[in-house]
């Protein structure tokens, strides 16, 4: 038995996911990359899903096209610039009709509650495909990326280090993912951009830890992560943000603190000259485009086990 039989109804956050439930994802993404082509069994057989984007996307998108089509599903992208639900149709009127007639939806959109409302008056299993709070299909890929370079559950005993914009939901979907794997989070960045006392209290991870300093953060950590310093919705913020966060940028001289073997990541799309460098891209390249391609595998384990929702 290839497939799952891990039982989800949706995917919305990793806050919301169990340590079980990740290390399950993750096994069935490496066996849904390895067997990629050669399984008879489609699990989405006769499904439409609806991909329902109100921001821009190239990874996220074309890997939920490919992925369901390859498990059998048929999707249908709808932009919100096209759909009602630009014109001010309700969350829960739009939800409530695509219930009726999609099997599945994948949404990226800005306010998680959106997803949580789609969800709750949809009934069909949900996907948040990134809101302003977290990214968690992304996490699901750079996790399985990452047990692809070091080894399964390599993430255990390791120091992963997060720089820039670190209270974004890249970075708190990071967080979510120390909480439940327990790895030593390091999130480097400026006083203004760490987690508030608030999300730490929430959080409640003595594994996470937050510094202004971006060589502690960086200092003896296997994985450095970074992202764009503006997310979108942000634009504005551009020339305000920048200037603060360039003591954070991955740079050769930053990685020169890190541990012997580390990795690079970004979820990109990448701000060269911003965030990270253009030579210290190029020079991890192949990890970082694999994450894109991880992004394929990863939601196919996800898609999979939802279709039985
Ligand atoms: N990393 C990511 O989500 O990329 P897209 O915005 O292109 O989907
Ligand atoms: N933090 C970024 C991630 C893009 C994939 C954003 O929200 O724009």
């Amino acid at each position: 038995m290839v497939y799952s039989t891990l039982s989800m109804k949706n995917l919305l956050s990793i806050e919301t996911l169990s340590k079980e439930e990740i290390t399950e994802l993750l096994d069935l993404g490496h066996r849904l990359k390895a067997l990629r082509g050669k399984l008879q069994e489609q699990p989405l057989a006769g499904q439409s899903w609806g991909l329902i984007f109100s921001k821009s996307s190239t990874r996220t998108r074309v890997s939920f096209e490919v992925g369901i089509g390859e498990l059998g599903g048929r999707a249908l992208f709808l932009s919100t610039r096209d759909m009602q639900l630009g014109r001010g149709e309700p969350i829960k009127d739009t939800a409530r009709v695509l219930g009726r007639m999609l099997h599945g939806a994948v949404i990226r959109t800005y306010a998680q509650q959106d997803v949580e409302d789609f969800s709750t008056y949809s009934g069909i299993p949900t996907i948040n495909a990134l809101t302003d709070s977290e990214h968690p299909c992304q996490i699901l890929a750079d996790l399985l990326t990452l047990e692809e370079i070091y080894g399964r559950g390599a993430w255990k005993d390791m120091k992963i280090a997060f720089l820039g914009d670190v209270d974004n939901n890249m970075g708190r979907s990071w967080m979510w993912a120390a909480k439940r794997l327990g790895f030593t989070l390091a999130l480097a960045g400026p006083q203004q951009a760490l987690p508030s006392e608030e999300i730490l209290a929430r959080l409640d991870a003595p594994n996470v830890i937050c510094t202004t300093d971006a060589e502690e953060a960086v200092r003896g950590a296997m994985l450095i992560n970074t992202d764009t310093w503006i997310s979108m919705g942000q634009e504005d913020q551009k020339g305000s943000k920048e200037k603060a966060f360039f003591p954070y940028q991955v740079n050769r001289e930053l990685l020169s603190a890190a541990a012997t073997g580390h990795s690079v990541f970004h979820c990109l799309p990448a701000y060269r000259g911003y965030e990270i460098t253009e030579d210290v891209l190029e020079a991890h390249s192949s990890v970082i485009f694999r994450e894109a391609e991880n992004r394929l595998h990863a939601q196919k384990a996800v898609l999979s086990i939802l279709s039985r929702a």
